[in-house]
Order: structure tokens, then C-alpha cells, then sequence
């Protein structure tokens, strides 16, 4: 009997040594992503004004598949389903976008679209009924027209507006939403005021990308501190920025590639993160030195890169509550002067090669961004894998197994203070310049059926068990 007992304990603590490291911890915040522009269709009803997305999609279809996201997945009217498929997922949460031009048709305040704020409202309070909290991005690409014709994202008037609809959305939903994202990637839309192919489609490189970049980076600061200063009191929610940050490795251990690598992380990252998560504030040196240095030898008697205030890096630096990170894959850099001049690629001498869906680039990128900016939780925002479809989704499964199991050993092995994950997407959706063509969801969405249709793939049970009991299956243990 003594022997027996003793046997049985061994293999109990056997187990649960084995599971503390395949578990993530017990409040960690598992569920799905998707962003307006890509499910909502419904473009132009109840009042809704244009996006740069549809004036984009409408216009130049030489960029793009012809498709649009004028109906999408239609979740205008079909959010009910939705919530109903993050509850069969077990998620704890929902990350969505707000659209501007549905709650704000001409971007100003003189007019607010009623049905724009009772569709979120509809939206937040089925979630919160079912048990899930809302995770909301303010901006995911689509500014109102209207204010690209003021320019854009470049006039740093835009920070004024964004201010505006960021106080009208922290009154009207801040009792319920606690998870705030200002801005989704913007080092990829900035793009948008770099070249031709993204919208707003306005090709000044190595100009417009880092007019933009200033204003963006304002806007942000300001609402953090607008949240901090007349909301946080009384709604106790955070506030972050999601940014991309694939890995960008070394091709291999020179001191040249490695130094690539890093510059590679500073000009894409770093030029967001920087200012607002490091204790100096500020760009990072290395993109003001080179974008400096560059505009000098170009003949020029400015820099393109703009210049912060002290008063102003001091503002900037601190605001965020939390760090939003996208991740799908990795790339390796090698040192290198690519593309038009002036541009930010060749601002930063790195020439990148395409990699691949190695999990290990996401462990490297956590422990990166943990040690560059320490103190700040981080949530990973999109994580997920494409595919021509088809519900037998065994390489999303793959995928899902090898990159969570990567973010477990970044938590559980590198202390690194990752507090939730929402896979990229809920559903298959409009993938911007793609179209259709290229599905990403959990759920499959029959683009020919009028109802639009969802049907659960493989990953969907999967990502269920796995948000249930918050580990990965036994099979994958670490
Ligand atoms: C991200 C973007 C999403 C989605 C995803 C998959 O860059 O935030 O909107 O399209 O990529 O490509």
C-alpha cells in the first residue's frame, strides 16, 4: 500500500511538473481578431461615410483582386452569429475594430451616426451577455475619406480628429470596453502615404511614411493621456497600440547581419515603440541618425524624419497601459541598400530575404520587445496562418500548435509577461489587396451564399479545447 502511494505521488508530480509548463496562466486572455473594413460590409448604409478602403477598392482595382469589402462578411447584420461562434470557441475575448466613418461620417464630430454607435453597442452588449469582453481597436486602415482629402494621416491636423472620435467612443462604450487599441500597424499604413497599392495609394516615399508616422505616434499619446486624465478614474480599462513585429533574424551570426537585424527591428518597430515604451523616449537613434544623415546628403536643409519637442518626447514617452503585437512569420535581413531613394528601406540598409512560419521567430521577438521595453505587459493581437481553404485546416492546427507552444515557452521558461493571444481571424474575410482568395479564419464564410454562411474548421475545435483549458493538448507538452 506504503508503495503504492509513493509510486502514485511520483507520477501525480511527474504530471503536474510537465503541465506547468504546458499551461498558460489561469487569467491569460484567449479569443479572435477580425477588423471592420473585413467583415462588416454594409458600406454604405445608416448613415456610414466612406473609408479610404472603399474609395480604394472602388477605385483601383488594378491593385487589387476586383473584390471588395462592400458586403464582406456581412456582420453588420450578422454579428449575433459571430458572438455565438466566439462562444462555441471559449473565447474570453473579442478583438474587433471600430469603424470612424460609421460612428463619424465626415471624421468630425458635426455629424455622429447614431445607428454606427448603436451597432457597437449591439455588438459590445452580446458579447459582454455571453460572457466575453470586448478588445477594441479604434483605427484598423479605414480613415473617412473625408479627411484624406485634407491629406491624411501626413496633416498633423489629424491627430485633432482622431482625439475627437477616440473621446466620442471612450463616452459612448468606455463603461464596457476596458481593452483599448488606438492604432493597428501603423508601419503598415503608413505605407499608404509611401506608394502606389495601399490606400490611400499616395507615393511619397521616404516622406509621407514619416509625416505620418509623427502624427500617428501624437494621436496616440494624446489619447492615452485624454483616457488617462477624464476616463481611467471611472472606467479602469488600459489603453495600448498594436504593432507589427514579424521576426527579422540575422541570415546568419556576422556582425554585419546582426547589426542588420537590429536596425531592421528599429526602423519597423522601434520607430513606433520607442517613443512611447523605452525610458529615453524618442526615435531610436539609429533611424534619426541614418534618415538625418541621408536627408543631408540628398541636398536637403531638413530632415525628413520630423523632430519631436522635448516637451513633446517627454509627453510620448510612458503612454500606453499595455504592448499589441502582431506575428505571423519570419524574415531574415542581410545588410543592404534596397529600394527608391528616398525610402525608409534604404534609410535603413537592410535587404530582407522571406522566411517562413518558424515559432522560434516569435520566442526571439518576445524576448526582444520584453528586454527593449521592459515593464509592459504585451498582448499578442494577431497570430494565424492562410490558406486556399478548406475545413480540414490540419496546417492551421500546425501552425496554432507550434506558435502557441513557442509563446508558452516565452512565458513559462523566459518570464516574459504575455497576457492574452487573439488568433488572426475568427472567420475567413476580405484580406485587403487579396481579396477572397486567401482564408485565415477558424470559421469558413461562403462568400456565394447570401447569408454568408459559417461553418467551424478543425482549428475551431482545437482553438476550443485549448482556450478551455488553457494548455495545449497533451501531445504537444514542452
Ligand atoms: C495584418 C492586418 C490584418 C490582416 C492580417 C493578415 O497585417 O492587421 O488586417 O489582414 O495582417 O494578413
Amino acid at each position: 500500500m506504503t508503495k503504492f502511494l509513493i509510486a502514485f505521488t511520483a507520477v501525480f508530480v511527474g504530471a503536474s511538473a510537465q503541465n506547468a509548463t504546458n499551461r498558460f496562466p489561469d487569467n491569460f486572455m484567449f479569443g479572435a481578431a477580425t477588423a471592420a473594413y473585413q467583415i462588416e460590409g454594409a458600406w454604405n448604409e445608416d448613415g456610414k461615410g466612406e473609408s479610404i478602403q472603399d474609395y480604394f477598392f472602388h477605385n483601383y482595382p488594378e491593385y487589387t483582386t476586383g473584390d471588395t469589402g462592400d458586403v464582406a462578411c456581412d456582420s453588420y447584420h450578422r454579428y449575433q452569429e459571430d458572438v455565438q461562434m466566439l462562444k462555441a470557441l471559449n473565447a474570453d475575448v473579442y478583438r474587433f475594430s471600430i469603424s470612424w466613418p460609421r460612428v463619424l461620417p465626415t471624421g468630425d464630430v458635426d455629424v455622429i451616426n447614431q445607428p454606427g454607435i448603436d451597432y457597437y453597442n449591439n455588438l459590445i452588449n452580446e458579447l459582454l451577455a455571453n460572457g466575453i469582453q470586448p478588445v477594441v481597436t479604434m483605427y484598423h486602415f479605414d480613415l473617412p475619406q473625408a479627411l484624406q482629402y485634407i491629406g491624411g494621416w501626413p496633416n498633423e491636423m489629424l491627430a485633432d480628429y482622431f482625439v475627437q472620435y477616440a473621446r466620442i467612443l471612450f463616452q459612448n462604450f468606455g463603461d464596457r470596453v476596458k481593452w483599448w487599441i488606438t492604432f493597428n500597424e501603423p508601419a503598415v499604413f503608413v505605407n499608404g502615404y509611401a506608394a502606389e497599392g495601399i490606400a490611400p495609394s499616395q507615393p511619397a516615399s521616404g516622406i509621407g511614411d514619416y509625416l505620418a508616422t509623427h502624427t500617428v505616434i501624437k494621436a496616440h499619446a494624446r489619447v492615452w493621456h485624454l483616457y488617462d486624465e477624464e476616463f481611467r478614474a471611472s472606467q479602469n480599462g488600459s489603453v495600448g497600440i498594436t504593432l507589427n513585429m514579424d521576426g527579422l533574424e540575422p541570415a546568419s551570426n556576422t556582425e554585419g547581419e546582426n547589426d542588420a537585424s537590429e536596425r531592421a527591428r528599429q526602423f519597423q518597430m522601434g520607430i513606433f515603440a520607442h517613443p512611447i515604451y523605452t525610458e529615453e523616449g524618442d526615435y531610436p537613434l539609429v533611424v534619426q541618425q541614418l534618415v538625418d544623415d541621408n536627408s543631408a546628403r540628398e541636398g536637403r536643409n531638413h530632415s525628413r524624419l520630423p523632430k519631436f519637442t522635448q516637451e513633446e518626447i517627454e509627453y510620448i514617452r510612458g503612454s500606453a497601459d499595455f504592448l499589441g503585437m502582431n506575428h505571423y512569420s519570419t524574415n531574415f535581413v542581410t545588410p543592404g541598400l534596397i529600394g527608391e531613394s528616398p525610402s525608409k528601406s534604404r534609410d535603413s540598409g537592410v535587404y530582407t530575404m522571406p522566411g517562413g512560419h518558424y515559432a522560434w521567430g516569435l520566442r526571439n521577438q518576445l524576448n526582444w520587445v520584453a528586454t527593449e521595453y521592459p515593464g509592459y505587459p504585451i498582448f499578442i493581437t494577431e497570430n494565424g496562418l492562410s490558406n486556399s481553404g478548406g475545413l480540414n485546416d490540419t496546417d492551421r492546427i500546425d501552425y496554432f500548435t507550434e506558435y502557441l507552444g513557442a509563446v508558452l515557452e516565452a512565458i513559462n521558461t523566459d518570464g516574459v509577461p504575455v497576457i492574452g493571444y487573439t488568433a488572426w481571424s475568427l472567420m475567413d474575410n476580405f484580406e485587403w489587396n487579396s481579396g477572397y482568395t486567401v482564408k485565415f479564419g477558424l470559421y469558413e464564410v461562403d462568400f456565394n451564399s447570401t447569408n454568408r454562411t459559417r461553418t467551424p474548421k478543425d482549428s475551431a475545435s482545437f482553438m476550443a479545447e485549448v482556450f478551455s483549458s488553457k494548455q495545449l493538448p497533451d501531445q504537444y507538452s514542452l
